[in-house]
């Protein structure tokens, strides 16, 4: 039987060396002792944006790329979709396991028990303009949480880990709420806890006057199904900051702030307010072949289109496709649908979107649907982190129990100057250094 090995030969010196695959992998540290002679630095890998380098060993989620399959602990996203709850599935996500009635019960309360904020936290958010993005709002809110609860620095503990999970899992869509209120001049609504996790997040969204908000159950099911969708995704862009920061021993709350600030970009997780944006400024279905030749022409990208790992279709982006019509049944159909669905027809025609294997993603309906539900576009980076936070919580628990685990500290190829001698300012060329006026980065 072949051994699960990696043979290399070094042709620098004609060494060979024997290194182990485990799980589809050789140790990147196993590289080191690999040099040309002693004391020279031994050999590195070289891997900008960690495309083909695992930095972790995870049970929360796995994803086949190639087929579109996606399971949280194992279980696919279709079932859990069709037949669990965002809150259940948050419970699997960060605990491993599909609870029982009595865990059920349990952690629904423990959620609730923390839906409210300190009232500091509201002229916390008062303070922000009145056309403050909420996402920085929801980044900023994150991170002061840390200096209201001191005592999630201590991340052994693991009461003080399950406290801040129901913290930051209860009070995420309160502060999303509030953000978006502060922007309408609203006055902030108290969360309801007789309504389910995402009825009370609408009732916190939209009650006006009325003595009691009652959600539109499509549209409270069809919110609670987006969630679950968006819950986790292994080590994504803000996952994986989740982590790194965490590897400092940092509290979970800054963590979070790091996590969501990755997440705001619009290659992440602001992808979904650009798809509704890019719509809408194609406006009609002729306009597309003019969008299309753009986006080969290199000179803007079709947002919510290709994914680092999928590569056939993203199997969040059909679930929601599907919601879109249920949803559509409630609030009349979104004319974006229209444009939306010839734009996918089109590109999946194209050669240029063939060959590269690009297809809709996560983000190319789901901002299709929250804009038919009244959800303000700025928004939607907001209730993608609110449905992430699950996820994000329980990658960053792997890491602190993850003995093999140390600060994230990568290594660099240095490609600049050689030393050099400072030279007085009052001796320095006018005019001098050229390319730093040209080429400089800043
Ligand atoms: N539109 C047009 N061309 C694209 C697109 C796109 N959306 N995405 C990738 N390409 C092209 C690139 O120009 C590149 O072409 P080239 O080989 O001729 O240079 C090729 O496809 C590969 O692109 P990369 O940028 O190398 O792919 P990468 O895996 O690094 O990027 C990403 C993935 C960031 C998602 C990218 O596809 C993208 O920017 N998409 C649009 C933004 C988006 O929808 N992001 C949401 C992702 S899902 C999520 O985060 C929840």
């Amino acid at each position: 039987m072949a051994s699960s090995t990696l043979t290399i030969t070094d042709n620098r010196t004609g060494k060979r060396y024997e290194l182990p695959i485990e799980h589809g992998a050789i140790r990147a540290s196993d590289l080191s002792q690999i040099r040309v002679a002693p004391g020279e630095p031994g050999l590195v890998s070289y891997d900008p944006a960690l495309i083909n380098t695992a930095t972790c060993k995870s049970k929360v989620s796995f994803i086949d790329g190639e087929r579109g399959i996606l399971r949280y602990r194992g279980y696919p996203i279709e079932e859990l979709a069709e037949k669990s709850s965002f809150l259940e599935t948050a419970y699997l996500i960060v605990k491993g396991e599909l609870p029982t009635t009595s865990h059920f019960l349990m952690w629904q309360h423990n959620i609730k028990m923390h839906t409210l904020v300190h009232e500091n936290i509201k002229q916390f958010i008062q303070g922000f303009r009145y056309d403050a993005h909420p996402m920085g709002i929801l980044i900023a809110t994150a991170g002061a949480l840390s200096t209201f609860y001191p005592e999630a620095k201590n991340i052994m503990d693991l009461e003080s880990r399950r406290v801040q999970t129901r913290r930051l899992i209860g009070k995420m869509p309160t502060i999303a709420a509030f953000a978006y209120r502060h922007s309408r001049g609203l006055p902030y609504i108290y969360p309801d806890n007789d309504l389910s996790y995402t009825g009370n997040f609408l009732s916190m969204m939209f009650k006006m006057t009325e003595l009691k908000y009652r959600p539109d159950p499509v549209l409270e099911h069809a919110l609670d199904v987006l969630f679950i969708l968006h819950a986790d995704h292994e080590q994504n862009c803000s996952s994986t900051t989740m982590r790194t920061v965490g590897s400092a021993h940092s509290d979970p709350y800054a963590s979070v702030a790091g996590a969501a600030a990755a997440l705001a970009g619009p290659r992440h997780g602001s992808a979904n307010e650009e798809v509704v944006h890019m719509l809408h400024e194609i406006g009609s279905i002729d306009r597309i072949p003019g969008l299309i030749k753009q986006a080969k022409g290199g000179e803007r990208r079709l947002m919510g289109f290709g994914h680092r790992v999928y590569k056939n279709y993203d199997p969040r982006a059909q679930l929601i496709k599907k919601i879109a019509y249920d949803v559509f049944e409630v609030t009349g159909k979104n004319p974006l649908i229209e444009i939306a669905l010839e734009l996918e027809r089109i590109a999946l025609q194209d050669e240029y979107f063939v060959s590269r294997r690009l297809y809709p993603n996560v983000d190319f309906y789901s901002g299709i649907i929250y804009e038919a539900m009244g959800l303000p576009v700025a928004m939607f980076p907001v209730l993608f982190a609110i449905a992430r936070t699950a996820g994000w919580m329980a990658q960053w628990a792997e890491m602190v129990l993850d003995d093999e685990q140390k600060i994230v500290r990568p290594k660099q190829l240095y490609v600049g100057h050689d030393e050099r001698h400072y030279v007085p300012l009052d001796q320095r060329r006018e005019g001098g250094a050229p390319e730093v006026e040209v080429h400089g980065p800043l």
